[in-house]
């Protein structure tokens, strides 16, 4: 059976719904297994373990978050050369931009020689001032709709073994 990670982080709710979102898509998958795992409890085990990535993070201060970024440094060396050629998507929760995160990331999965099935999903809340970035986030349906269509391509894919 194929495995699917999705790694996570969220400060304020809106990457853990967008997780969420491809992971309840992906399960419709019968065979196969989807992981959803937070940013710090995830490394070289998860990464070797699973067939394909959705990376999720909110833009912070124009990079992915700390946490993510923190399990990226803890894994980057140790799974280098290990998951080439596996599939991978990114899921980037901004306020107004979000691409400076997904460039990022992309940088990564390009050094990991991942292959990207889908462009980066950028869902921006809008958050602007002190207080709105603050306050905890809720992702419309439609954004979340968009989510989930990453989360089943990725899965019909790694289960028809297409990429
Ligand atoms: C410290 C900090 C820095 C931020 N910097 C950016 C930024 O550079 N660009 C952007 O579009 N949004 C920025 N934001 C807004 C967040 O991306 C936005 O609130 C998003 O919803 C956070 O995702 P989360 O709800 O999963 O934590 C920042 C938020 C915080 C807390």
């Amino acid at each position: 059976m194929k495995t699917l990670l999705i790694v996570y982080h969220s400060m304020t709710g809106g990457t853990q719904q967008m997780a969420r979102a491809a992971a309840r898509a992906a399960a419709t998958e019968d065979s196969l297994q989807v992981r959803i795992l937070h940013a710090a409890d995830a490394g070289e085990r998860d990464l070797l373990q699973a067939d394909g990535y959705i990376f999720a993070t909110p833009e912070n201060l124009a990079a992915i978050s700390g946490v993510m970024k923190d399990f990226f440094d803890r894994s980057y060396y140790a799974v280098l050369d290990r998951i080439n050629g596996r599939p991978y998507a990114v899921l980037i929760c901004a306020g107004s931009d979000g691409q400076n995160a997904a460039r990022q990331v992309e940088r990564i999965a390009t050094g990991w020689r991942l292959k990207p099935v889908v462009p980066p999903l950028i869902v921006c809340t809008h958050a602007q001032t002190r207080e709105a970035i603050l306050q905890p986030k809720v992702i419309g349906l439609k954004d979340l709709s968009l989510c989930e269509e990453v989360g089943a391509t990725l899965a019909a894919g790694l289960v028809l073994g297409v990429f």
